[in-house]
């Protein structure tokens, strides 16, 4: 509700009122300067709000919740009254959660809820005595543990680092190894670090792939399209009936990826991020003290609605200066508000469809120096699903 005070009060730059006793705060809702805030101002004008400052990749030899699920959905049968509305929920056979999910569910909702609190410290302190998130926190440490014990193994045994965890694990060995002096593999930095790379990887990835599944659902002719896509681009894997090898994923399918492109855009998983200003400011006009929160969308107007007016003058001198290099910084002529992957797409000289991402805004995976660091691992996680969809 608080995100959509920028179209309620038809105006790029709001003040939001978050709870008794704080300071208001500001809320941005406008591509081009959201994005320019990001890549440009950051470290000058703004510093980053609260926010964990670091988040294995491995998930152990049982595998993860989604590879378990999706191998169950295979095997059962699906829902027989499919509705095309997209409002409407798909009850699918959903198998109990595994503790480690459980467990890094709870750490989220506890991280969640810090953030709403005037100082997150105390609320951990005090929330951290509950027995049921402590059981969380060990269960979250002893997967770790085990997987930096595979990581030891696998570098004494000289296999090459596979994931984030054995790459930490193997630079530690080396380092200490010049210094003359023991690895520290269980540092607690370590853990910190493996558990926020869980936590930011987790649930943006696997909304992305629950909503794409979804819209999958809903609309048969995208899947068909999809398919015809994958099967032209993995034609060798497809005609072998198995998932493409590492190398054939360097190829992209056209269509896969601007379908994937749309539902980050449209079903954009991280709806607004928190930014503090470093020092006194002025955006959009309006001059903003010193360690105020600024809200910056992620959606919504210029992004997945018509865009707000502004007055260009009113912009920063680097907004202005620094055009993203999108064809469009808003969707105003493109229908905004409608889900179209075609959007993604142009021709190339030869005539041929391709994915073109830099055919208008997007922010779903922020930008600038402290944009997604698992970008990369995301989309593939997605292309793998998607793939393995259709195999
Ligand atoms: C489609 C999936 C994903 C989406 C939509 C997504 C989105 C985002 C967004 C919007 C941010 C900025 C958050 C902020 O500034 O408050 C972010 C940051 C981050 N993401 Fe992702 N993410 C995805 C997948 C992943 C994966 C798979 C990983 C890691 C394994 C990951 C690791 C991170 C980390 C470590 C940060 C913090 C970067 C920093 O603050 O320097 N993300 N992500």
């Amino acid at each position: 509700m608080v995100l959509r005070t920028g179209r309620r009060r038809n105006s790029a730059i709001t003040q939001v009122f978050l709870r008794p006793f704080t300071k208001l705060a500001v809320l941005v809702s406008d591509f081009r300067e959201a994005n320019d805030i990001l890549s440009h101002r950051d470290g000058i004008d703004f510093k980053r709000g609260k926010k964990v400052d670091a988040f294995p990749t491995g998930l152990g030899p049982e595998c993860g919740d989604i590879k378990r699920q999706f191998d169950h959905l295979v095997t059962s049968e699906g829902p027989s009254d499919l509705s095309l509305d997209m409002d409407e929920i798909v009850k699918l056979d959903i198998l109990p959660k595994s503790p480690k999910l459980r467990a890094l569910e709870m750490s989220e909702g506890a991280l969640s809820k810090s953030s709403y609190m005037p100082s997150p410290r105390p609320f951990h302190a005090v929330n951290d005595l509950r027995p049921s998130v402590s059981a969380a926190k060990r269960t979250i440490k002893s997967f770790v543990d085990s997987q930096v014990a595979a990581a030891v193994e696998k570098l004494h045994k000289n296999v090459e680092p596979e994931s984030a965890l054995d790459y930490i694990i193997h630079r530690e060995t080396k380092s200490a190894e010049k210094s003359g002096r023991a690895p520290a593999v269980h540092d607690p930095r370590i853990l910190d670090i493996t558990q926020c790379y869980m936590t930011a990887g987790h649930d943006t990835s696997t909304c992305s792939m629950l909503w794409i599944m979804r819209r999958l659902m809903a609309d048969p002719e995208q899947q068909v399209r999809i398919r015809q896509s994958l099967r032209v681009t993995y034609r060798e894997a497809y005609n072998e009936q198995r998932v493409p090898n590492a190398q054939e994923f360097g190829k992209h399918s056209a269509y896969l990826e601007a379908f994937v492109e749309e539902v980050l855009r449209y079903n954009c998983p991280v709806p607004t991020i928190l930014v503090m200003t470093k020092r006194d400011t002025i955006l959009l006009g309006h001059h903003i003290p010193a360690d105020t929160q600024v809200f910056l969308n992620l959606t919504g107007p210029s992004l997945t609605t018509p865009s707000l007016t502004i007055q260009e003058q009113s912009r920063n001198h680097t907004a202005r200066m620094y055009r993203h290099k999108a064809a469009h910084d808003n969707w105003d002529d493109f229908d905004p508000a409608a889900f179209r992957p075609e959007r993604w797409l142009r021709q190339d000289e030869q005539g041929t469809m391709i994915f073109s991402p830099s055919s208008g805004p997007s922010l779903s995976l922020s930008a600038g120096n402290r944009g997604c660091w698992g970008q990369k691992l995301g989309y593939l996680e997605i292309r793998i699903l998607s793939f393995m969809g259709d195999v």
